[in-house]
């Protein structure tokens, strides 16, 4: 923990790769890879397509295992853990919003945001409770009982957000969670995950879109399976403008 600022490392990498087998192929989602994700900063993971974003997303979400290297949570070393173990470590720790959202098709929008709660033993009462606060914060409690195809990709990524967080976990990760959106949604949507940032949870995003760049307090750049940079954004302004020609 940095004493003056208040800045501690919630996840980070450390030499961590991973390998993927394609037939007789080999090929290397992500070479190895040191990176840290700090609470109080929005993080950018940004790169081309195919380039290892959601490689390095899902290492660090414990979704998946590192290959060779290791993945820290706070100071748990996950590469030892059972998948049972890792999948405590991801209830308790980590917020994840898909690429794909992997809202579930039969239940609402308030029963896909309690699920998480459920999982940890909540009560029902209890869960609907805090589902219904987490979609306030993201402006959808008016679609509580939507169902996902009954809502727009941009209503239904910020359900998957509003699942993402109703947990409270110190770290949030979410996979292109623009894709979707026209400029205006975009600008809520980052908004939304900066003032959790700034509330102090750790928060990457990952985006092909580099008109996100003002939103981070860092970025690191992935090219190839590789990270080329990690720059820190010392200039981050206050209200940020998105120009919807893209
Ligand atoms: N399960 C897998 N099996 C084999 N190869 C994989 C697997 N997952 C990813 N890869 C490969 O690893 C590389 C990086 O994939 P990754 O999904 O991390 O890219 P990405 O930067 O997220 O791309 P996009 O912007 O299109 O989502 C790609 O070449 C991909 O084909
Ligand atoms: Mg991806």
């Amino acid at each position: 923990m940095d004493q003056t600022t208040g800045h501690r490392i919630v996840a980070s990498l450390r030499g961590a790769t991973k390998r993927y087998m394609s037939g007789d192929t080999e090929i290397v989602a992500l070479h190895p890879t040191d990176v840290e994700i700090h609470n109080k900063e929005l993080t950018l993971i940004l790169g081309p397509s195919g380039s290892g974003k959601t490689t390095l997303l899902s290492l660090l979400g414990c979704v998946i295992y590192p290959t060779a290297g290791e993945v820290w949570i706070g100071d748990t070393s996950i590469s030892k853990l059972s998948p049972k173990k890792l999948a405590q470590v991801r209830l308790h720790n980590i917020g994840f919003v898909f690429q794909s959202m992997n809202l579930i098709a039969p239940l609402t929008a308030c029963e896909n945001v309690m699920m998480p709660l459920q999982l940890m033993g909540l009560s029902s009462r209890e869960a609907r409770k805090r589902a219904l606060s987490a979609l306030e914060m993201v402006g959808m409690l008016d679609r509580q009982r939507f169902k996902p195809k009954q809502m727009s990709g941009g209503q239904q990524q910020r359900v998957a957000i509003a699942r993402a967080l109703v947990t409270n976990p110190p770290m949030m990760l979410c996979d292109e969670p623009t894709a979707a959106l026209d400029a205006q949604s975009l600008v809520v949507v980052m908004n939304e995950l900066r003032n959790l940032s700034d509330q102090g949870k750790a928060v990457a995003v990952v985006t092909h879109d580099p008109r996100l760049k003002p939103y981070a307090d860092r970025i690191i750049t992935v090219e190839n399976g590789q990270v080329s940079q990690i720059e820190e954004n010392l200039e981050r302004p206050k209200t940020i403008q998105i120009d919807d020609k893209h």
